[in-house]
């Protein structure tokens, strides 16, 4: 990330950071290798494996196993503080020593887990103070896990404590490849001592009473704070404005309980060694900024699980492509399924092949790692019916075949991934500030935001895959957006004056923007813009919104006739949310109208495109219909047609996927496919390249070269087939 393009926040946080490390530095610590490519080395695959809820001979057949299934690394430790520091400040390691042992003798590698998930009943019975408060002000127990006070300093010494132990024990031990903090940062504390915090936390940002009762309104239903100690900690029904600053709040808390263990592990560990945490939430959480928290990680991990049913697939193409965009390089799969999970209403089966077709598609979107929670079910325990690869007895459950079929084919196909990832030059933009300040007041129970975006998503990775091209979604406030041509923000509800003028200038350069609905509403305070939608770039746009409608129905769209716009006569429909958009500029051509009759939206504007600069900006007011959409993003972004390859026809519906990654640059560019057939009957697919398989089995029908290679794969059920041009 450029200086110039982080916020105030961010950059005060960096520098301070930089200190730190320049002064580490000078003591002699290398700089942090690049530990977010992982994949430079191949592909891993793994699991989570428990070593101290068994008794050591039960080690050697499991770690066996893992080795024959081509399993080359597990992760260790992150609910182990008991056994680690079964009494205050007395430690016993040699069991953990012993387990990396065996698998570093077994060619596995160990990510080890720092024990904060998960704290001793000795710590939270003597300092009942770490334990959390809920927000109906009952303070947890003991007996599970997520019970501690992420905000309580005296919790953070005991983690910091223990992870010093740790990293003084493990830092340099060559068979530990990175560290994972904690556990799925999920429950915040509403005790007194947190709200207190974060009262000064808005203190600090505010500076006056005068100032936070300014930007919030609190005239408002007599809200006006007379005192900050007035102010309260809660998280839902609250004035808009406090509402966003609890979540800054509650993503500064887990950044510094994060960063209270990375300053530990960064003075005592390898550089080689990386430092991730697992984003739980099924990816989409929003309990906290992603982008912020992993902003301070070497890399980004997640756990990505189907639960209930089957494979999403471009539901889960694009939640694995989002994360991506938090560090915007490749990812670790720290968690899925072996088949099926326990906490969903109906635990069922992924279907044969399904857990395999779910692993290559993430690697697909950029993972370089995958790793299945969990090896082997604890005897007793809240998790005893969870999916795992071998039973209680040890042995193989039947998805070890399936797994182990995987490992051969990552070993294989590693080192040809090795520092691939996908590329792109579209973008879908994502901000939690927008995505909060629409959930705090969604006016419309349908305004599903995970839905909105793979509405617009789904069309746009068929265009983008049919070019050999991904989708990037990224927070555009943290990213250059200079090797983007196409940017769509379906809901960049807040738009503030700095993003405005890095969009403006993105636009002004050649790109082209399409803004969604809700976009530009609100103000970094999360108040409505007096200027109307979109806010700082109505001038821009050269239009604004008049007024916008929550649809109890769905209602009609036409193209404009207007040729300028060259919509055409697309016909169709739109649903969920509507708003009527008013050029103000001549040069706001309408492109698309409602067909509402009887209603306020009867012919009103729907989308408006305006040419400014050398780019161009578009506001599309509604949700259009699939086949409509696609049309329109179609239309919006010539630019990527003229230097594209035609890489594959997919239609829309095919359950055909279609990932690329790549390496190099133009010349020497390295490409890997990686085809996926997501259904349960065979499916074809013709590449207008000349590729070869690297994966055993996989059918290949060399067409005729007079119209060009038309190369055609046959994909049996839930299929993956990894290919490379016949040239490289
Ligand atoms: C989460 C946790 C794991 C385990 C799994 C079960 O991802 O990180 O410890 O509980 O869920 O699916």
């Amino acid at each position: 990330m450029l200086v110039a393009e982080m916020d105030g926040a961010e950059l005060v946080w960096r520098l301070s950071r930089c200190v730190v490390l320049v002064v580490l530095l000078g003591i002699g610590l290398e700089c942090r290798a690049p530990a977010g490519e992982p994949g430079l080395s191949g592909l891993r695959i793994g699991a989570a494996w428990y070593p101290e809820q068994w008794p050591e001979s039960e080690w050697e057949s499991d770690v066996r196993l893992m080795e024959q299934a081509h399993f080359n690394v597990v992760r260790v430790g992150e609910f182990a503080w008991s056994t680690m520091e079964p009494s205050e400040g007395r430690y016993d390691f040699g069991w953990l020593d012993r387990a990396i042992e065996l698998a570093a003798a077994h060619h596995i590698a160990v990510v080890l887990g720092t024990p904060t998930d998960a704290p001793p009943a000795w710590l939270t019975s003597k300092y009942p103070e770490t334990l959390r408060v809920d927000e109906n002000g009952v303070r947890a127990g003991h007996g599970g896990r997520r019970q501690f006070n992420y905000a309580n300093p005296l919790y953070r010494d005991f983690c910091a404590g223990i992870v010093r132990q740790l990293a003084l024990r493990y830092g340099h031990n060559p068979n530990v490849i990175g560290w994972q903090i904690g556990n799925e940062y999920t429950d915040e504390s509403f005790d007194p001592a947190t709200r207190k915090q974060f009262q000064e936390f808005l203190r600090e940002k505010y500076k006056t009473l005068d100032n936070l009762n300014a930007r919030w309104t609190t005239a408002y239903w007599s809200e006006t704070y007379t005192a900050w100690s007035q102010i309260p900690l809660e998280n839902r029904n609250g004035n808009p404005g406090l509402l966003l600053d609890h979540k800054h709040f509650v993503t500064a808390t887990w950044r510094s309980f994060q960063d209270n263990q990375v300053t530990v592990l960064r003075s005592l560990i390898d550089a080689r060694q990386f430092i991730t945490t697992n984003i739980g939430g099924l990816g989409w959480s929003d309990n906290w900024d992603h982008y912020a928290i992993t902003a301070d990680l070497d890399l980004a991990s997640w756990d990505d699980y189907v639960g209930q049913g089957q494979l999403d697939a471009p539901k889960n193409a694009m939640l694995n492509d989002f994360v991506r965009g938090w560090k915007n390089q490749n990812f670790w799969v720290m968690e899925t399924e072996p088949g099926s999970v326990n906490w969903a209403p109906i635990n069922n089966e992924l279907v044969p092949g399904g857990t395999r077709s779910l692993a290559w598609q993430t690697v697909g979107h950029g993972a370089d790692a995958v790793l299945y929670w969990q090896w082997r079910s604890a005897l007793n325990g809240q998790e005893q019916y969870h999916g795992t690869i071998v039973g209680p007895d040890g042995k193989p459950e039947p998805i070890y075949a399936e797994l182990k079929k995987l490992g051969e084919e990552f070993h294989q196909v590693g080192p040809i991934l090795a520092g691939t990832r996908p590329r792109a030059e579209i973008a879908l933009l994502h901000t939690y500030d927008s995505r909060w300040a629409i959930d705090f007041q969604p006016h419309t129970s349908n305004y599903d935001q995970e839905q909105v975006l793979l509405r617009f998503y789904a069309p746009l990775q068929r265009i983008a895959e049919s070019q050999g091209e991904s989708i990037d979604i990224v927070d555009p406030q943290r990213v250059s957006l200079a090797k983007y041509k196409f940017l769509v923000a379906p809901s960049l509800n807040v738009i503030d004056d700095a993003l405005a003028q890095k969009l403006t200038a993105w636009v002004n350069a050649g790109g082209h923007l399409l803004l969604g609905p809700r976009s530009g509403m609100k103000d970094d305070f999360d108040a409505l813009n007096i200027d109307r939608q979109p806010g700082p770039l109505v001038d821009v746009l050269g239009a604004k919104v008049e007024q916008f409608y929550a649809l109890d129905a769905d209602l009609g769209l036409v193209g404009a006739s207007d040729a300028q716009t060259r919509q055409g006569n697309l016909a169709g429909r739109a649903d969920i949310w509507a708003e009527e958009l008013r050029p103000l500029s001549s040069e706001a051509k309408t492109a698309l109208l409602y067909r509402d009759p009887g209603g306020w939206l009867e012919s009103k504007p729907a989308m408006v495109v305006r040419r400014y600069g050398a780019g161009v900006i578009a506001y599309l007011g509604t949700l259009p219909d699939q086949e409509i959409l696609a049309s329109l993003l179609r239309e919006q972004m010539p630019s990527l047609q003229k230097h594209q390859t035609k890489l594959a026809d997919i239609p829309e519906g095919s359950p055909v996927e279609l990932c690329v990654r790549e390496a190099g640059a133009e010349a020497g560019r390295r490409r890997v496919y990686i085809v996926m057939n997501h259904s349960g009957h065979g499916e074809m697919l013709t590449l207008h390249r000349r590729v070869r398989s690297v994966l055993e089995g996989v059918q290949i029908e060399h067409g005729a070269d007079a119209s060009g290679p038309e190369d055609t794969i046959v994909l049996p059920p839930e299929g993956v087939a990894v290919l490379v041009p016949e040239a490289q």
